[in-house]
């Protein structure tokens, strides 16, 4: 499905400022795989993100999404098939649009004097029953009018209603307060489940990490330091998890959020 073949990123080379961002990351994603993705601040993982959708080319190396190089292409061609959430619930969606007009916009119609039809309409209903936050009943109210969660949730049907080939979370509940984060983030799982969606989730809760998905990565100086799936990461405890991290990194976490955040606060049964 993606295949990224020792991709380099350098942000201000030959300054004092130089960053190697990705050095030299390889990562090969199955049909239908779900990877959480963790890892200390400035380890390169949006940076990850923002490569894999064309923000910037990279400088090295190769990224082939579902048989097609995609490493030339611009960003707006890529963000046919690649569907992204960020921490900032206020990305995504347009706030002075309805609900509606957004749903609109999402299934790819665009054009901002679009009318849906009372079927399309009627599809939208259901679907934005589905998130369970009331918005099925506010279609005409600006977007801008909905809480942070409520606003989360429809970004994520908006980034999922086309079928992309590839979803990309990149923190998308961490602004949001625990309860709602958890909702938001079962119905990711369920979203992605029913979908069957290619799905990358960066997520700063190592918790999260190890429950939610198929396979769990974790990223540092601009590379993968450690990749486990199957029996061994069922068998991974958080305390497991900081121990892999030492022992590949050679230092400590130093992401306070993510250590306070290995306190449980997600259930197990959010395993799809
Ligand atoms: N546009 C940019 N210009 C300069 N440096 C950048 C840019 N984007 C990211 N970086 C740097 O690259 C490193 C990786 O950043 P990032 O991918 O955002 O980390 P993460 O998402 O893992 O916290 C950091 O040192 C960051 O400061
Ligand atoms: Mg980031």
């Amino acid at each position: 499905m993606l295949e990224i073949r020792d991709i380099w990123k350098v942000f201000n080379p030959g300054t004092m400022d130089e960053k190697i961002a990705l050095n030299g990351l390889s990562l090969k994603v199955e049909d239908g795989e779900f990877i959480s993705i963790i890892g200390a601040n400035g380890a390169g993982k949006s940076t990850l993100f923002n490569a894999i959708c064309g923000t910037f080319l990279v400088d090295r190396g190769s990224i082939v999404l579902d048989g097609t190089d995609v490493t030339r292409v611009p960003e707006h061609i890529r963000a046919k098939v690649i569907g992204r959430l960020f921490q900032d619930p206020m990305k995504g969606s347009a706030p002075g649009m309805s609900i509606e007009e957004n749903l609109i916009l999402a299934a790819g119609r665009g054009g901002w004097l679009s009318i849906s039809s009372p079927d399309e309409r009627a599809g939208f209903r259901d679907r934005l029953a589905l998130l369970g936050m009331g918005l099925e009943d506010r279609m005409k109210a600006p977007v801008g009018l909905l809480s942070g969660g409520q606003r989360q949730a429809l970004t994520l049907m908006m980034a999922t209603m086309a079928h992309p080939k590839l979803l990309l979370l990149d923190e998308h509940t961490a602004a949001l307060d625990p309860g709602t984060a958890e909702k938001v983030l079962k119905l990711t799982t369920e979203i992605v489940a029913e979908e069957h969606l290619t799905c990358l989730m960066i997520t700063h809760n190592m918790q999260s990490a190890l429950d939610l998905g198929d396979r769990t990565i974790m990223m540092d100086g601009g590379n993968i330091v450690f990749d486990t799936r199957g029996e061994e990461r069922k068998m991974l405890t958080v305390e497991g998890l900081l121990d892999r991290f030492r022992a590949s990194s050679g230092k400590k976490l130093d992401n306070d959020r993510m250590l306070l955040s290995t306190v449980k606060d997600t259930p197990r049964n959010f395993k799809h």
